[in-house]
């Protein structure tokens, strides 16, 4: 069990998807920048955690931080997200599976605990299944025997929360979404994190939005408020409740993307920014 109290959750997520083999420099680049928040899965398809965690070691022998100053998510992903690349004996149960893929990430991020333990997606689009209720019990006693702080479920709808909810489902901490300007931000399940005090990650909050970003009332808030576009939609992301994160392998953009937090918009920006997308 860690020994010292948690470091609180971060106000951006370092995401280190699709980075392959600059996956330890960008992870190494982004502490050195500043980003405590470090996202990742044990799905080789999209992650190197491997990778990560050669990252995380170089950060911590050039001294920028310690294990306890980091946050770290990884993530349980099903058999139909993977590739041939398994972090698990694909015959086993649902219960080992879990537990194998810890131990596999334990290892790869080179760590006796991580922070946060995300179920990667529901096995279904539509429904809380019994599949995702015997992985979230296995998360659960991952989290109990204190190899994960806190769970998380990434890419549910406001149905699957509710269906948790309904079956009286331990509810997760954090959710973790794609977020579209167009379907409100994801209006419905973050209202119903707010209700239930889960907190919120949103990704993909440029790439999903390019509208947005390009719009002329973005381009005019940066301008007046001397910031990037990027910037103001992070901002803008956190007035709203939204733990951003961000996968950027640029520097600079490092530095705009934590930079963005000591922007602060006006309520009516913020409202103007909301009704983009009604
Ligand atoms: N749970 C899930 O299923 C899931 C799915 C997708 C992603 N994620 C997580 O979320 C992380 C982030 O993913 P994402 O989709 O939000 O981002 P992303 O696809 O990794 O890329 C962000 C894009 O925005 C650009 N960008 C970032 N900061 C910028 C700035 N200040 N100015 C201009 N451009 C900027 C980046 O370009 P540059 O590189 O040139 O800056 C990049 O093209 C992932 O790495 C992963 O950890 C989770």
């Amino acid at each position: 069990m860690p020994t010292q109290p948690p470091p609180p959750v971060p106000d951006f997520i370092y995401g280190t998807a699709w980075k392959e083999d600059r996956t330890a420099a960008l992870t190494e680049l982004a502490l050195r920048m500043g980003f405590r928040g470090i996202d990742t899965a044990n799905q080789r398809r999209h992650y190197f955690e491997e990778g990560v965690g050669h990252g995380l070691a170089a950060a911590y022998n050039a001294g920028i931080v310690t294990r306890d100053d980091l946050f770290l998510q990884t993530k349980f992903t099903y058999q139909p997200g993977q590739d041939h690349r398994l972090p698990y004996d694909p015959e086993a149960s649902l219960s080992i599976q879990v537990a194998q893929s810890m131990v596999s990430s334990l290892e790869h991020l080179g760590t006796g605990h991580v922070d946060s333990y995300v179920l990667h997606g529901p096995s279904s689009n539509h429904d809380w299944t019994d599949a995702d209720a015997e992985v979230w019990e296995a998360m659960r006693k991952e989290r109990d025997a204190g190899r994960t702080r806190l769970l998380g479920v990434s890419n549910v709808s406001l149905r699957h929360l509710q269906q948790m909810a309904a079956a009286r489902a331990e509810l997760p901490a954090l959710v973790q979404n794609r977020c579209y300007a167009r379907l409100g931000w994801d209006r419905t399940v973050r209202s119903f994190c707010r209700e239930h005090k889960i907190i919120y990650q949103g990704f993909s909050l440029l790439t999903a939005n390019q509208e947005v970003v390009h719009h002329p009332l973005i381009a005019s808030l940066a301008a007046s408020s001397n910031a990037t576009p990027a910037q103001v939609v992070f901002s803008f992301a956190r007035s709203i409740g939204i733990l951003p994160l961000t996968g950027t392998s640029n520097a600079e953009h490092m530095k705009q993307d934590l930079a963005s937090c000591d922007l602060a918009l006006p309520p009516d920006a913020i409202h103007a920014i909301e009704s983009l997308a009604r």
